[in-house]
């Protein structure tokens, strides 16, 4: 974007529809605070510095504002008299001289850079105001955008709007580029003698218009437009970023089978050429390589997946999860900061924590890694080659060597050197005929209880 850019950014709101204890701005999108994803737009769209206005929980909203690279000055709203009021809370930055000052909503998430920087270019055209709009089936509860001779001429709040001005369908997003050099004095002329007895931000239009300035609009969908007022909203919003983020995946490369059935974060890195089966879920923190196969009922969070590997169907991977070229980690595994080594297999029903698993190493079904006593955790490590038994409780901290073996059903509680095999298991006692013996004893049991009940 042209020029010095500050974007505003209004998150004073009280959230009351969210019926929360935190601020609305906070909820997340794919995984993160809907305000993170408003100012990585913004970011994205070039602008130079963010000035917050927040009302509750400002720390937390400054900080999560604050995770991209962009300058965030963070400015409080205690009165929430407006629109128009909450951006001039801003005044004195907006003073500081800008070309042009950008006003977002933290509640409206979905907004890509593409508008803003359209936006923003009104401006250069000579317009002093350039607002972004929608068209829906059902406005109302919007402002609606009123446009003569191709101009922007007015905003009328719902409130304030008769019944033709009503049946608009091109609504207010709330998102505009206003004159920078112009702005402070703009936006001190706005009044609050309306309906509600708020200074609305919306008034800019035919305050530009009384100077004998101009008004854009810009039209963007309602896919970037929408705000969020309520849970069921947020949900609303969740599923169309989450469509548009397969969408995305699948675009550069990625098949997903039932896509509506996978759900991914903001920071999902899906590679080319990985197969995703349905109901697989991607939790933050996920990088995954090419031709990599995720399996039905997958839950992953925090894992890195290399190339060629599989997963699932029903795994769980958790932070610190890192797959190797090739490693298998199939049904009813759950891996938690651990490395499985290329090529190993760790196939069925085991849980490998805080470990270190060597190439080629196999993990037989049901093993454990009793990485935890109760106060700390301590490490696993497996060489490559292993071959641990079925059913092997190995009680951390312990090692395996290379090429090492341990036997199904072993308590292994002491270092096993490289090639070595050990058993930590109560040897096999077999008694001839005994098990005849037994059962006949059982059923004997059995019968003498049914009798006394007849009786
Ligand atoms: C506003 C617009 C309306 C538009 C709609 C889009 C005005 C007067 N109306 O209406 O034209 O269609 O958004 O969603 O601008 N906020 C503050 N401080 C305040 C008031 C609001 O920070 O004093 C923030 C809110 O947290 C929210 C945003 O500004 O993020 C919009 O405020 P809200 O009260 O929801 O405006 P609407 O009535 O929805
Ligand atoms: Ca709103």
């Amino acid at each position: 974007m042209s020029g010095k850019v500050l974007a505003v950014v209004l998150a004073a709101g009280d959230s009351t529809r969210m019926k929360s204890s935190k601020s609305k701005v906070l909820h997340t999108i794919g995984n993160r605070p809907m305000i993170s994803h408003v100012v990585a737009a913004l970011d994205e769209s070039g602008a130079d510095k963010i000035a917050l206005i927040v009302g509750r929980d400002g720390d937390a909203v400054a900080a999560a504002a604050s995770t991209g690279k962009l300058p965030v000055t963070v400015f409080q709203q205690t009165e929430r008299l407006g629109t128009g009021h909450a951006v001039l809370m801003a005044a004195s930055e907006i003073e500081t001289g800008y070309d042009a000052v950008l006003v977002a909503y933290g509640d409206a998430p979905l907004i890509e850079a593409g508008p803003l920087a359209a936006a923003r270019a009104k401006l250069d055209e000579g317009y002093d105001l350039a607002v972004i709009g929608f068209r829906t089936p059902s406005p109302t509860g919007y402002g609606r955008l009123l446009e003569k001779d191709g101009e922007l001429v007015a905003i009328r709040e719902e409130k304030d709007a008769n019944d033709n001005e009503r049946r608009i369908d091109f609504c207010n997003s709330g998102l505009m580029a206003i004159n920078g050099a112009k702005a402070a004095s703009l936006l001190r002329k706005i009044g609050n003698a309306n309906v509600k007895g708020e200074y609305y931000l919306t008034d800019l239009v035919e305050i530009v218009r009384a100077e004998g300035g101009r008004s854009a609009t810009v039209e963007a969908s309602f896919e970037m437009a929408a705000g969020c007022n309520n849970r069921a909203e947020l949900a609303d919003l969740e599923a169309i970023w989450q469509k548009r983020k397969r969408r995305e995946l699948m675009v550069s490369g990625v098949t997903m089978i039932a896509p509506e059935t996978v759900f991914l974060s903001f920071d999902t890195v899906i590679g080319q050429d990985v197969t995703i089966e349905p109901n697989v879920i991607f939790g933050p923190g996920v990088t995954v390589e090419a031709n990599v196969v995720i399996h039905a009922f997958s839950h992953i969070e925090g894992a890195y997946i290399s190339s060629g590997a599989s997963v699932g169907p029903f795994a769980r991977l958790r932070p610190e999860a890192k797959l190797l070229a090739n490693a298998k980690v199939g049904n009813f595994c759950e891996v938690k900061k651990a490395e499985i080594g290329e090529g190993a297999k760790v196939n069925h029903l085991s849980y490998i924590g805080d470990a270190v698993v060597g190439a080629r190493a196999n993990i037989g079904a049901g093993t454990i890694t009793c990485n935890y006593d109760g106060f700390n955790k301590y490490e696993t490590r497996i060489g490559a080659d292993a071959f641990i038994g079925s059913n092997s409780s190995l009680v951390a901290p312990v090692s395996i060597g290379e090429g090492a073996l341990t036997a199904s059903g072993s308590v292994i509680t002491e270092n096993v050197p490289d090639g070595a095999a050990a058993f930590g298991r109560a040897r096999q006692v077999t008694k001839e005929g005994y098990g005849r013996e037994i059962m006949a004893r059982n059923e004997a049991i059995k019968k003498a209880k049914k009798a006394a009940s007849k009786g």
